[in-house]
């Protein structure tokens, strides 16, 4: 059955928590590692979680990281609670970003996270509402259905 799961985790991101940032990503990157996923993939979903997982560290204030790894796919969704996004168009586009200048000094606020994961990703979902949160879900394929 192609939408079975396989194996599924969930991740807390707490905003701002620069220490432990990048920890989410380096464990799911060994977890396909060890389960024989083609590291061309590996390499997309770690991508794809790093930007992910620093856009709640940097731009909301907690988040959860669900994921899933099924037969056929890599399930990411990214749920947080923050300011939201006003205008999801203008931060897709290269460039935009709204870090502040502690974060740019950081090496972040590059404005290329969401335009890399959209690009890494086959299925691709954002959604969002200002003062409240922001919904991210992602989908690599990782075998021909
Ligand atoms: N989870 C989020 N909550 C609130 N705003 C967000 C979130 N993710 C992205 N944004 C907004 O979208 C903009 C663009 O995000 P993107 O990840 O492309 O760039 P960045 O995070 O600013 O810089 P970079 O990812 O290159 O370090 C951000 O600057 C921010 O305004
Ligand atoms: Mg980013």
């Amino acid at each position: 059955m192609p939408g079975t799961e396989l194996y599924q985790k969930e991740f807390f991101i707490k905003g701002g928590d620069f220490d432990k940032a990048g920890e989410v990503s380096t464990e799911i990157k060994s977890i396909l590692k060890s389960v024989g996923i083609n590291s061309d993939i590996v390499r997309k979903v770690a991508i794809a979680t790093f930007e992910a997982e620093m856009n709640v560290v940097i731009h909301a204030n907690e988040g959860d990281l669900k994921f899933i790894l099924t037969p056929v796919e890599i399930r990411i969704t990214v749920k947080d609670k923050g300011k939201g996004i006003e205008d999801i168009e203008l931060a897709m586009k290269e460039g935009y970003s709204t870090a502040t200048e502690e974060m740019r000094e950081m090496g972040f606020g590059a404005g290329m996270g969401l335009p890399n994961i959209k690009k890494n990703a086959d299925g691709f979902e954002l959604t969002s509402e200002v003062g409240v949160g922001t919904l991210l879900k992602i989908t690599i394929r990782h075998k021909k259905a």
